[in-house]
């Protein structure tokens, strides 16, 4: 073989030719010759070369080579044979095979057991450098393909953990929504409300019903709903025991309201999860005693198992917060109730004022109703009403029951009783309406009350009611120095100040509730 001058030209794309470790293996020992030669000549500093398979092994164990060039058959130890022995350490980077007696079952092999490429004897001594530059531009792609789906797979894993951190950062927001909007949920009246807009966000559903377990009926009552206008509060459903006797609802009520298409009943005392239709049982210490049903989730889409972690969670801390408020609103129902029995011994003291917080309250409730008050400001009259005058507590005996003119002082004494009683009531978490009531029952219309001197509409509603009720019953009852004024003389007094002690609308309403009683 002659070494052309083309062919001595450096290989130039694999880079650094001098650092390359090459092992020729041949029995021939012309073809041993020329290879090494031709290496050297084309920069190559290390060209080692072996007889047969088993020389190869030997040189192997020493060196590690970056390129092996290797006839198939050869005495002792063939090509085949060689590759079957090479483990994984000594493996060089790339494998030649030269083969003299071509077969494709032979070179197939050889590619299998891990050949990059083939020559076919006789060859020109440089299309040993084409080989090197195909092998190497092979090992290239392939290194680039390798180094590409790492990082493509990297970049998935990347994006799964993006995905997977987002959603975590999406569930532990919503944990600590609800558990903080919770904690500011602090009457009953608002919890279930709450509890629906709180399962509709979280779900991003359109229709939602929290039921009452009425345990005795063994069914359940509406108490608060959205989306599902045909269900108003206090609407009944009764369940019908299943063979196994769980409580089950009615099938047609969830085809009917929830647009359901399965059959299947559904279990109110374990959560349930169907594609359309979640349910949620509430629990107080393992009792049943409510149960939500959320459906109608956006764009079609089934409700997943997050939705059901993230309602399971709303529904114990509810339970929590449901049990807290209970205990809130006892304590408080006793606090008031203490505090009116109070009212009523300092009024049972003086045999002219027996009862009057109680008849005062029932008053300005009925004035309240004729002027159509939502349901909410009648409970507030319900439970302020009864306290007006608790500040009268703070002030003496003799001034309250002094039967004759009061000095310029004494009248001051009287008039700091609202804000007296405000201050007593203070720790009993009343709103700002119910607390105006006890504040504001002397301030008059045209301006010239106690203790804020308010005018007309500044004057809250409510006591600007109370206060009507309190001067009526005030005329209408025994005094040290009087008689109760007659009924129709009391009305008139009302019609007269209409307008300057009192709100016109309000003396309008009492009219019309009191003037049935003006014959009796
Ligand atoms: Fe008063």
């Amino acid at each position: 073989m002659q070494i052309e001058a083309a062919a001595r030209a450096p290989i130039e794309i694999m880079g650094d030719l001098g650092s390359l470790k090459v092992l020729v293996v041949d029995d021939e020992a012309s073809i041993r010759e020329a290879l090494e030669s031709y290496l050297y000549h084309l920069g190559i500093s290390t060209v080692h070369t072996a007889q047969n398979g088993k020389f190869a092994l030997e040189a192997l164990k020493t060196e590690k080579y970056d390129y092996l060039f290797m006839d198939l058959m050869m005495p002792e130890m063939d090509g085949m044979e060689l590759l079957n022995n090479l483990d994984s350490n000594g493996r060089p980077m790339s494998i030649i095979v030269m083969t003299g007696y071509p077969s494709m079952e032979k070179v197939i092999e050889a590619m299998r057991n891990g050949a990059s490429d083939f020559l076919i004897k006789p060859f020109r001594l440089q299309d040993l450098k084409i080989s090197m530059e195909r092998v190497h531009r092979l090992h290239s792609l392939a290194k680039k393909n390798w180094i590409l789906k790492r990082q493509l797979e990297q970049k998935r894993q990347v994006e799964k953990l993006n995905q997977e951190l987002r959603a975590k950062i999406r569930e532990k927001t919503l944990l600590y929504d609800i558990i903080d909007s919770l904690s500011r949920v602090n009457r009953s009246d608002d919890l279930y409300s709450y509890l629906i807009q709180k399962a509709l966000q979280v779900c991003d559903a359109s229709k939602a019903c929290f039921f009452l377990y009425d345990q005795e009926k063994k069914g359940l009552i509406a108490l608060s709903q959205k989306g599902l206008d045909s269900v108003p509060p206090g609407h009944q459903i009764a369940l019908e025991p299943d063979h196994q006797q769980n409580r089950c609802i009615c099938p047609d009520f969830i085809k009917i309201h929830f647009n359901g298409t399965y059959e299947a009943k559904i279990p109110i005392d374990h959560p349930s999860f169907f594609p359309e239709l979640l349910s949620i049982p509430f629990r107080i210490r393992q009792e049943l005693f409510g149960v939500m049903l959320i459906g109608g989730k956006r764009n079609g889409a089934a409700f997943s198992q997050e939705d059901k972690f993230l309602m399971n969670f709303l529904a114990e801390r509810t339970a929590q917060n449901i049990e807290n408020l209970a205990l809130y609103d006892s304590l408080k129902e006793n606090l008031f109730a203490t505090l009116g029995a109070l009212v009523s011994a300092i009024e049972a003291r003086d045999p002219y004022t027996r009862q009057h917080s109680q008849r005062v309250t029932q008053v300005a409730l009925r004035i309240a109703q004729a002027m159509d008050r939502p349901f909410e400001d009648c409970r507030r009259l319900e439970s302020s009403g009864p306290l007006h005058d608790i500040g009268k507590i703070g002030i003496d005996d003799h001034i309250l029951k002094k039967p004759g003119r009061l000095t310029e002082e004494e009248f001051k004494n009287i008039q700091a009783h609202p804000l007296i009683g405000v201050h007593i009531v203070s720790p009993l978490g009343l709103d700002e309406q119910e607390l105006a009531v006890i504040r504001n029952h002397h301030e008059r219309w045209d301006g010239k009350g106690y203790p804020d001197g308010l005018k007309g509409d500044e004057i809250p509603l409510l006591a600007r009611i109370l206060s009507v009720a309190d001067a009526f019953d005030a005329m209408n009852s025994d005094r040290a120095y009087r008689k109760a004024l007659p009924f129709k003389h009391c009305i008139d007094e009302l019609i007269k100040n209409r307008g300057a002690q009192f709100d016109p609308k309000v003396v309008d309403a009492a009219v019309q509730v009191l003037e049935p009683y003006s014959h009796e």
